[in-house]
C-alpha cells in the first residue's frame, strides 16, 4: 500500500506551517540571548544579513528539491542524482538527515516538556498546591520524563492526523495565537520600569564586535537552526506544496516571518530581563555576562513573574503558553521527517508510523534525561553545531552540482513563469553553487577550531 501523498490546501497553510517550523524555541530563547551576548544590535544586524544571504538561499535549495521530487530527503536526493555514485551519496546523506532530525527532536522535546511544566505551575500556585509547584519547577528525572512524554504525545497526535488535517490545521490555529500572545506580552513589559535599559542593550549596536568571528559563527548557527535547515524539514514541507506556488516568494516570506518573530522576541525577553533587575533579580552572572542559558528562562523570568504579584500569574501563564506553542509547531516538523520516510519508503501507514517513531524518540529522550550531564549537551552540539551545517552544505551541492540546472529552472518556473528574467535566477544558482558551500565550510571550520 502506498498512501496518497498529502498536500497543503492553501498558500497560507504552507506559510503558517513552514513559519511554524522555523519559529520555535530557537527564536524566542536562542535569538535574544545570543544577541545580548554578542554585541546587541551588531548581532541583530549580522543575523539579518546572514538569514537572507546564506540561510534563505539554502532554504530555497530544500524547497525546490522537495517540490520537484515530491518525496522525503532520502528518495529526493537519489531522484535528482544521475550517476550510481551520486545516488549512493544522496541516499546516505538523506539517511543522515533523518537521523539528525530524530536526534534533534529527542532533546527538543525535553526542553519543550520543561515549558509545559512551567505552564502548569501558575495553576498549581493559584490552587495552593505548593508542593506540586515545587515539583513542576525543580529539575528532576520524573518530571522531565513525564513532560517530555506528554509533549511527544501532542506532537505525534498532530503528525498522525496528516498534512492537511494535522500539520496545516494546527499551524493555522497555533501561529496566530502565538503572535497575539507575544504582542500582548511585549506591550505589557514595555510599560514596566527598566524596560528601556533592556531595549538599549538589545538594539544599540556595539560595532567593535561586528567582525568578531565568534559573533558571525553564532549568527550563522542561529540562522540555520532557526530556519530548520539541513535535515529535510523544509524539503518535506516543500514537497507538499502545489505546482502553482511561487517558490522564491514563499521562501522569502518564511524567512521574513522567522526573522521578524525572532526580532520581536528580543523586544520581549531583553526588556523583561532588565525589568527583573529593577525588582532585585540578579541578571548578570559572576563573570559579568548576562544570564542566558536555562537559568534565564527557568529562574530569572519566573522570579520576575513572582515579583509582579497577582498579575504575575497570568503573565507567566501566557509566557510559557507562548513557548509551548512555538515548540509544538516546530516539533511536528521534525517528526514529519522520519515519519514521511517510513510511510513512503517502507509502506507503513501514517498513524502506525507516527506512533512508532514517536515512541522511539521518547525512548531516546529517556536516555538523555537519565544521563543528562553526559548526553544533553553532547546531543545538542553533535546535531546543531556539527551535523546541520554539513548537511546544509550537502544540500547546496546536490542542488547545484549534482542536479540538472534545466530541471531546476523548470521546477521554479512552475508558479513563477518569468523567473529567467528575475534577479533571483541571475544570482541564486551560482551563489548556491560557490558562495554558500564556501561560506558554510569557512564558518564551520572556524567554529570547530574555536
Ligand atoms: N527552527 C526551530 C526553532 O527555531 C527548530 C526546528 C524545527 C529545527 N525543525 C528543525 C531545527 C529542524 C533544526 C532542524 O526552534
Amino acid at each position: 500500500m502506498s498512501s496518497p501523498r498529502g498536500q497543503f490546501s492553501s498558500k497560507t497553510g504552507f506559510i503558517l506551517a513552514a513559519s511554524g517550523s522555523a519559529v520555535g524555541l530557537g527564536n524566542i530563547w536562542g535569538f535574544p540571548t545570543n544577541a545580548a551576548e554578542n554585541g546587541g544590535g551588531a548581532f541583530v544586524l549580522i543575523y539579518f544579513v546572514l538569514a537572507f544571504c546564506l540561510a534563505y538561499p539554502a532554504l530555497m535549495a530544500e524547497l525546490i528539491i522537495g517540490r520537484h521530487t515530491r518525496s522525503n530527503m532520502v528518495s529526493a536526493l537519489q531522484k535528482i542524482s544521475t550517476g550510481e555514485m551520486a545516488r549512493k551519496v544522496g541516499k546516505y546523506t538523506g539517511f543522515f538527515g533523518v537521523i539528525i532530525a530524530t536526534l534533534i527532536l529527542s532533546f527538543y522535546s525535553i526542553v519543550a516538556g520543561w515549558m509545559l511544566a512551567f505552564l502548569l505551575e501558575p495553576l498549581s500556585t493559584i490552587t495552593g498546591l505548593s508542593e506540586v509547584s515545587d515539583w513542576l519547577t525543580e529539575f528532576g528525572n520524573t518530571r522531565n520524563l513525564i513532560f517530555s512524554a506528554v509533549f511527544m504525545i501532542f506532537t505525534t497526535a498532530v503528525i498522525s492526523a496528516g498534512v492537511e488535517q494535522g500539520i496545516e490545521k494546527w499551524s493555522c490555529r497555533l501561529m496566530p495565537s502565538m503572535l497575539l500572545l507575544m504582542v500582548c506580552l511585549i506591550v505589557y513589559v514595555m510599560f514596566q520600569e527598566g524596560a528601556l535599559t533592556g531595549l538599549k542593550v538589545y538594539l544599540l549596536p556595539d560595532f567593535r564586535q561586528i567582525g568578531d568571528p565568534q559573533l558571525i559563527a553564532s549568527a550563522m548557527g542561529q540562522a540555520f537552526f532557526s530556519l530548520s535547515l539541513g535535515v529535510g524539514t523544509m524539503l518535506i514541507y516543500g514537497s507538499y506544496l502545489g505546482p502553482d506556488e511561487n517558490l522564491p516568494a514563499m521562501g522569502a516570506i518564511v524567512t521574513l516571518v522567522d526573522s521578524s518573530i525572532a526580532f520581536l522576541a528580543g523586544l520581549l525577553v531583553l526588556p523583561a530581563l532588565f525589568v527583573a533587575q529593577q525588582q532585585g533579580v540578579t541578571i548578570y552572572s559572576e563573570a559579568g555576562n548576562l544570564i542566558a542559558g536555562p537559568d534565564l528562562i527557568f529562574q530569572t523570568l519566573p522570579a520576575l513573574f513572582h515579583g509582579m504579584g497577582a498579575i504575575g500569574i497570568p503573565v507567566g501563564l501566557v509566557f510559557f503558553c507562548l513557548m509551548t506553542i512555538a515548540a509544538l509547531t516546530s516539533s511536528i516538523s521534525m517528526l514529519e521527517v522520519p515519519v514521511s520516510y517510513t510511510i513512503e519508503n517502507h509502506r507503513i501507514g501514517r498513524p502506525t508510523s507516527a506512533w512508532l517513531i514517536g515512541t522511539i524518540i521518547f525512548i531516546f529522550s529517556g536516555f538523555i534525561v537519565l544521563n543528562f550531564d553526559t548526553l544533553f549537551n553532547f546531543t545538542v552540539t553533535l546535531t546543531t553545531e556539527y551535523s546541520q551545517p554539513l548537511l546544509g552544505l550537502m544540500l547546496c551541492i546536490f542542488a547545484t552540482w549534482v542536479w540538472h540546472r534545466d530541471k531546476m529552472l523548470a521546477e521554479i518556473r512552475s508558479g513563477y513563469p518569468q523567473v529567467e528574467q528575475s534577479l533571483f535566477w541571475k544570482i541564486w544558482p551560482s551563489y548556491v553553487r560557490f558562495c554558500c558551500p564556501a561560506l558554510i565550510l569557512l564558518m564551520f571550520v572556524q567554529g570547530v577550531l574555536n
